[in-house]
């Protein structure tokens, strides 16, 4: 008998998520009951507002929601969604535009799943979310990397996309508000790379997940209102044949649990991705269907209360970790991290340890500081950690204050 491997080579070439595992050594270190501050999280600290559970309760009990529907979603959540991305986006899509997909994340994968073919290159700005990778590399495509460093604010201009396109290139990654950095794409940026991407036919996967949580100067007030994170299909109208753009309830409503995203897009790549997912999830739970068109359509106040509180909180990290020698700490305008440039720590001893890369110094910093951050190895190059600022302002000071002691 041959000998054949046990997982399938796709499957084995996969890595678990590094977000979540930073998490989890932090929860092990909790639970034994060590007084771990933990930054690691990518989720709100926030209850869902109460109108959403509310609508959620009355679903339960209404037996229309016991059934399966149409794999691509409720048409009313549909409509609730092509009405949010006329509004936020600024793209007219109709309902038959739209597949409700378990998560945001989901969606990201079925956008890779329904354009690449193999050898198909994705360019992907660096540092970048630690999903994308292996939703394209599951797809078959190949990933190519256009690093932009804080010198730069993380943005990737035209000219580095322009070096990196070869004949492969099929799709280009847009992310802004940026997971991990934080990062907003000014209106002028986002034209110039849609319209390269129009004049050149790059398809674009954009995720607009944290496209409500951004923030205004920090000499403006806490709160303030904040420049919108503009959409690559406002900006470029023509670029809407081209481009899936994915996004959910998930960041901005508190509903990481509920499990909700979509993705919005051209008419056949959305009927091939509701074609996909009538085989691999079906519907999403109805209950969270009819949770997330509470969230779209009622008020909108509780999710300024948590933009405002965010921004409070992005203010005082960032206040606190400039004062560590060695940070470089770029202001962050959208989303919940801060992502400094930790280089200048690297290569120095701390509490008889010298940390040469960022994944030794996020070790270094759980065991002597008792702090969890998320190393810039989870995001493309080594130099950087990830501050997730939504937690609580006492144990988000409190974190920063032992940071400061360690590196003091
Ligand atoms: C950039 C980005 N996109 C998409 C997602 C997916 O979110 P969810 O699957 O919870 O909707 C996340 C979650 O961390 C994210 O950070």
């Amino acid at each position: 008998m041959t000998e054949r491997a046990r997982l399938s080579a796709r499957i084995a070439a996969i890595a678990e998520s590094a977000t979540l595992k930073v998490d989890a050594k932090a929860k092990a270190l909790q639970a034994e009951g060590r007084p771990v501050i933990s930054y690691a999280a990518g989720e709100p600290d926030f209850a869902t507002p109460e109108h959403i559970v509310e609508a959620a309760l009355a679903a339960t009990r209404d037996p229309k929601n016991y059934r399966y529907t149409p794999a691509a979603g409720l048409p009313e959540l549909r409509e609730a969604i092509a009405a949010k991305t006329a509004r936020d986006s600024g793209l007219e899509a109709s309902a038959s535009q739209v597949v409700v997909t378990n998560g945001g994340k989901q969606a990201v994968y079925q956008a890779f799943q329904v354009l690449l073919d193999p050898g198909d290159e994705v360019l992907v700005p660096a540092p970048y979310w630690t999903t994308y990778p292996e939703a394209i590399k599951l797809a078959g495509g190949t990933q190519v990397d256009v690093f932009a460093g804080s010198d730069q604010g993380y943005l990737v201009t035209v000219e580095q996309l322009e070096a990196a396109r070869t004949e492969r290139t099929k799709v280009l990654l847009f992310v802004s508000p940026s997971n991990p950095t934080g990062a907003v794409y000014p209106p002028e940026q986002v034209k110039a790379i849609g319209e390269w991407a129009l004049e050149h036919g790059i398809w674009v996967v954009a995720d607009e997940i944290y496209q409500n949580l951004t923030y205004g100067a920090l000499d403006s007030g806490v709160g303030s209102a904040a420049p919108r994170a503009v959409s690559i299909v406002e900006a470029v109208p023509g670029l809407a044949d081209q481009t899936i753009l994915v996004n959910g309830v998930a960041k901005t409503y508190a509903m990481t649990g509920w499990r909700l995203g979509w993705m919005v897009g051209p008419a056949d790549v959305i009927k091939g991705a509701a074609n996909l997912q009538s085989h691999l999830s079906s519907n999403v739970s109805n209950i969270s269907q009819r949770a997330a068109i509470a969230a779209l359509a009622g008020p909108q106040e509780p999710v300024e209360a948590m933009r405002q509180a965010f921004d409070r909180r992005r203010r005082l990290i960032v206040d606190e970790l400039s004062k560590i020698d060695g940070m470089i700490v770029p202001v962050p305008e959208g989303a919940f991290y801060v992502y400094p440039d930790v280089t200048g720590l690297l290569g120095r001893e701390w509490g008889g340890v010298t940390p040469t890369t960022s994944l030794e110094l996020a070790d270094l910093v759980l065991e002597q500081a008792e702090v969890a951050a998320v190393p810039g190895e989870a995001f493309g190059p080594s130099g950087f950690l990830r501050f997730s600022y939504a937690l609580g302002d006492e144990p988000l000071l409190e974190g920063v204050q032992r940071l400061q002691r360690l590196f003091g």
